[in-house]
């Protein structure tokens, strides 16, 4: 079956994680993607966390379905092999330091011209322009300056980091979307260009609901926890057996109260005066919650969501991360699977999360670092055997 992206190819000189999880969906949606790679060293995340004589599991989990080519930028051979593979392809995605391409000489400036209709992607921590945009940015730096750390946690505690990776994969995500809108407006104007996304305007993005709250509640809030607005059910209760992950998140609208008070048992309460309103039941909230926890403590989290969920009351089992891997759900919808990667053998991953009819996703191991240098050069820029092993000699590939 052909795929959504078929025929886009896609040159990917990221790494770590924010441009990785980018070209990594691009390629399961069918683009060729080629990851570029400086020979002998490759993505710093192939040895960064190394747990085994393997490449990272930090590395395998981000370039699935890809390609690896290696090529030394800083030799001339290096740059003039690199211009012809720009000039075959649709589009670049850097995701390195301010200023790193320029300084190659590669810069959107000179890769336009070698290929006018080059989409030219680049992910910086605070963008190209800016007063920060000098600065180089980490996850947790996204975190803090896109306002995503001092919403999160308790009152008590100090800004917390959240572990879902807004500031890299969600920066990845949205730039995802910008090529394929650059894509199309290509097919119109015959023409390509730059697409910028900054990570701190990422998360920025995503934090939206939080500055709605600045203004509509009279500025800065406090950390709530796990408290939901002022609405109960709206936060996490404790669940049988009683371990450190044994809670389910509850979030019932008035409109599911009398449902909800019905499946905990408590049909009593839907017209009690103290909690038939959103209102009074936030008031009330020091006497509703133990009700609600009386009736949680009896059941496991899955258990409680399985009543919840059937009573038509939104909840979620808390899973920890051993629990999502064997997640039943997720592994009937392709989300969680086993890719073998010699020699390491069999670890697991997580699938695609767009699911296209026409174009489902194939996700195929990571590439062995250069594994496809003389075969895309050869396609590419006509390079045969004996050239290759020249420029392997001269330290270009
Ligand atoms: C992540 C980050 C902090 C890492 O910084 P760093 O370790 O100092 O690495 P840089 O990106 O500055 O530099 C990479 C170097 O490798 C070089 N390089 C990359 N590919 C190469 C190749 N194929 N051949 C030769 N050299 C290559 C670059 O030219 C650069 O060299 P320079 O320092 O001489 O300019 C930085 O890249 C960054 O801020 N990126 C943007 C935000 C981002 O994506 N953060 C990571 C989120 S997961």
């Amino acid at each position: 079956m052909k795929k959504a992206l078929d025929g886009l190819r896609v040159i990917d000189m990221t790494h770590n994680q924010a441009g990785p999880a980018c070209t990594q969906i691009l390629a399961w949606l069918g683009a060729d993607v080629i990851k570029l790679e400086e020979p002998g060293k490759g993505d710093v995340a192939r040895t960064n966390m190394r747990d085994k004589d393997s490449d990272s599991l930090f590395f395998l989990i981000l370039n699935s379905s890809k390609k690896s080519l290696t090529l030394n930028l800083k030799t001339d051979e290096g740059k003039e092999l690199f211009k012809k593979v720009i000039e075959a392809s649709d589009v670049l995605v850097e995701n390195f330091s301010p200023g790193a391409l320029d300084r190659l000489g590669l810069g959107y400036d000179v890769l336009s011209k070698v290929n006018q209709k080059l989409i030219y992607a680049t992910i910086k921590g605070f963008g190209t322009y800016g007063p920060y945009s000098g600065f180089k940015s980490f996850e947790p730096i996204a975190q803090a300056m896109g306002g995503a750390m001092c919403a999160t946690g308790f009152p008590e505690n100090p800004p917390t980091y959240v572990w879902p990776a807004i500031g890299d994969s969600g920066t990845g995500m949205h730039m995802a979307i910008g090529i394929l809108a650059a894509i199309q407006q290509r097919h119109t104007t015959g023409k390509g260009q730059q697409v910028e996304v900054s990570m701190q305007d990422s998360v920025a993005n995503i934090m939206r609901i939080s500055l709605r709250d600045h203004q509509r509640l009279g500025g800065v809030q406090k950390r709530t926890g796990n408290q939901l607005g002022r609405n109960v059910p709206g936060s996490t209760y404790p669940c049988a057996p009683g371990g450190s992950n044994d809670y389910i998140y509850i979030f019932a609208q008035q409109q599911m109260w009398g449902s909800f008070a019905t499946a905990i048992g408590r049909p009593d309460i839907i017209d009690d005066p103290r909690y038939a309103t959103a209102e009074s039941r936030w008031e009330n909230r020091d006497t509703l919650n133990p009700i609600i926890e009386g009736w949680t403590l009896q059941k496991t989290k899955h258990e409680a969501m399985r009543i919840l969920g059937d009573a038509g009351v939104p909840s979620g089992a808390c899973q920890d991360t051993g629990e999502i891997l064997e997640d039943p759900h997720l592994k009937e919808r392709d989300m969680i699977l086993d890719i073998d990667y010699p020699p390491r053998g069999t670890y697991k991953t997580v699938g695609c999360p767009i699911k296209l009819s026409e174009s489902p996703a194939q996700i195929e191991r990571p590439p062995f670092l250069g594994e496809h240098t003389e075969g895309v050069l050869g396609d590419l820029c006509g390079i045969d055997k004996e050239q290759f092993s020249k420029l392997k000699k001269n330290g270009v590939v």
